[in-house]
């Protein structure tokens, strides 16, 4: 199997087959994260361009890290010192960037469907690094990745999302990925159950951490083998107690390492064309894909 799109911009497109292609993708990439020398030269000569229109930590440097692993130089667009401050559009300024000929782009966008109307617009692969409360794809498979290596596989897992769920394009991608191998969600948060333009004057953080807490008291209701993951940022002391953050259940650090083996696995694919095991030199990784289709539209 290959991947057959040019961007990845959704998971809702893909099947379970396509998805679970991409974890097995990122296996080997995980292996590297542990290896003392972690720098490939699979992507040497290619570049990456990262423009991120919304702030992050994990999603930023974890893509940028990924590709300088794999050998990629990076163009970093710092949104809050750019022409954008001067009223520069989205369209002229991934325009400008793609005049400096990037081989692929990673784009955060507060907008839904920022990604995809970029995408529309260039010629190289795009990668939706989240988009306003749509999708966050690549958060998705390696929270993904993270459930499959705890559990050992991803068939029919009884899945509690719990938070604002009305909102979270995280929420959004794993509910996406996950119902894909059967697994039942319950979903539990305020933004459910009250009008959203109400939900901030509506719940105070008291009533919010009675309500909706995940402390070490709630987690004893699941079964005693059951994970905790959360994507950061932690709003610590409100969502989840310290004690379960950083609990024997909690896997929020090895999600951050698998996103690096995930993101990494996606620069290959989509950069350099190939589903083999990543190369160590560069001659071996110049294929290019050729399918111009976009997974979200
Ligand atoms: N999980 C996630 O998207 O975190 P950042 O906003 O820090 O990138």
């Amino acid at each position: 199997m290959t991947y057959r799109f040019r961007d990845l911009l959704a998971l809702e497109p893909l099947s379970a087959d396509e998805l679970a292609f991409l974890l097995d993708q990122s296996k080997p990439f995980q292996e590297i994260q542990r290896h003392p020398l972690k720098k490939l030269a699979t992507l040497r000569g290619k570049t990456v361009a990262l423009a991120f229109f919304e702030n992050s930590t994990r999603t930023r440097i974890s893509f940028g890290t990924a590709a300088a692993r794999l050998g990629a130089d990076t163009m970093n667009l710092q949104a809050e010192s750019s022409s954008l401050k001067k009223g520069e559009s989205l369209l002229d300024t991934v325009h400008t960037l793609d005049a400096m000929k990037p081989d692929c782009l990673v784009m955060r966008h507060a907008s839904s469907g920022a990604t995809d109307f970029v995408a529309r617009h260039l010629d190289i692969p795009v990668i939706n690094a989240g988009d306003g409360t749509h999708e966050h794809p690549s958060q998705g498979l390696l929270d993904a990745l993270t459930i499959r290596d705890r559990k050992g596989s991803l068939e029919s897992l009884n899945v509690t999302i719990l938070g604002d769920i009305s909102r979270s394009r995280v929420a959004r991608s794993n509910v996406h990925l996950l119902g894909k191998f059967g697994c039942r969600f319950t979903l539990c948060g305020p933004a459910m159950w009250v009008p959203r333009e109400l939900h901030e004057p509506a719940l105070s953080a008291g009533d919010y951490i009675l309500l909706y807490q995940l402390g070490a008291e709630r987690l004893r209701l699941a079964k005693p083998d059951a994970i905790v993951l959360h994507p950061g940022p932690m709003n610590r002391g409100i969502e989840i107690t310290p004690e379960v953050a950083d609990g024997a259940q909690s896997c929020v650090l090895e999600q951050v390492t698998n996103g690096l083996a995930v993101r990494m696995a996606l620069l290959f694919l989509l950069i350099g064309g190939g589903a083999e095991e990543p190369a160590s030199s560069a001659e071996s990784s110049t294929k290019q894909s050729k399918e111009s289709t976009h997974a979200a539209h």
